[in-house]
């Protein structure tokens, strides 16, 4: 399972990427709002620490606009995936944006219909919103399930994006059903490398290790 990380943060991405462990990034216009600045700048930059795929969304809601966003997106760097929302001209925009060697990530995503659909409009990647589901009282991973035994039945290319991931239980049950990427928040990244008795059992061992040396002198 890839792992990319959600946010427009240079130096969250900068420090997961040296850690050599990251596949890619995922950004909306929240995320990138909350940054300021230059969106292209950042988007342009985030493609150069990375070199993998980077979705950006567009913010336009009629075909035409997606289209000429996405073409405008598609042109900062070839790692650009373009993010359009599930909508009928959402569906249409990534039709037409696939239809050109585009890469499009179909986002908002929250029923297996949607899902089916935006597979159908050749989407490379959908995110279904887990966490989100899970806000409203339903289980945002059953809905992993569904899209996963879908796609496989049919062969289907397009890529399952976890999304709106708020914990490692998310990503763990990502991995056991078989999720071809999961987008995490860097805090969250940071949680899946804790666990406490990692560091008390490296204390142990540095401990152990000065006490031997010690007696030997
Ligand atoms: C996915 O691509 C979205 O950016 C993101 O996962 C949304 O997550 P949120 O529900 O935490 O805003």
């Amino acid at each position: 399972m890839k792992l990319f990380v959600d946010t427009g943060n240079l130096k969250e991405i900068e420090a997961l990427a040296a850690l050599g462990i990251l596949d890619g990034v995922t950004t909306n216009p929240s995320l990138l709002a909350k940054e300021g600045g230059d969106s292209r700048r950042i988007l342009r930059e985030i493609c150069r620490l990375v070199q993998g795929p980077v979705s950006a969304e567009v913010v336009a809601t009629d075909t035409a606009g997606m289209i000429r966003e996405g073409r405008d997106l598609a042109g900062i760097d070839p790692h650009i995936v373009v993010k359009v929302p599930f909508t009928k001209d959402g569906v249409k925009a990534c039709k037409a944006l696939a239809s050109e060697g585009t890469r499009v990530n179909v986002t908002l995503v929250f029923s297996a219909t949607q899902a089916w659909l935006a597979a159908k409009a050749r989407a490379s990647y959908v995110s279904p919103f887990v966490g989100r589901l899970d806000d409203i009282g339903a289980t945002g991973m059953n809905l992993i399930r569904e899209i996963v035994d879908i796609f496989d039945n049919f062969e289907f290319p397009t890529q399952v994006l976890v999304a709106s991931v708020r914990n490692p239980v998310h990503v763990v049950e990502a991995a056991r059903m078989g999720a071809d990427v999961v987008t995490v928040p860097a805090a969250v990244i940071e949680q899946c490398f804790k666990h406490p008795l990692t560091d008390i059992g490296l204390e142990r061992f540095l401990k152990d290790w000065e006490k031997a040396q010690a007696a030997k002198v």
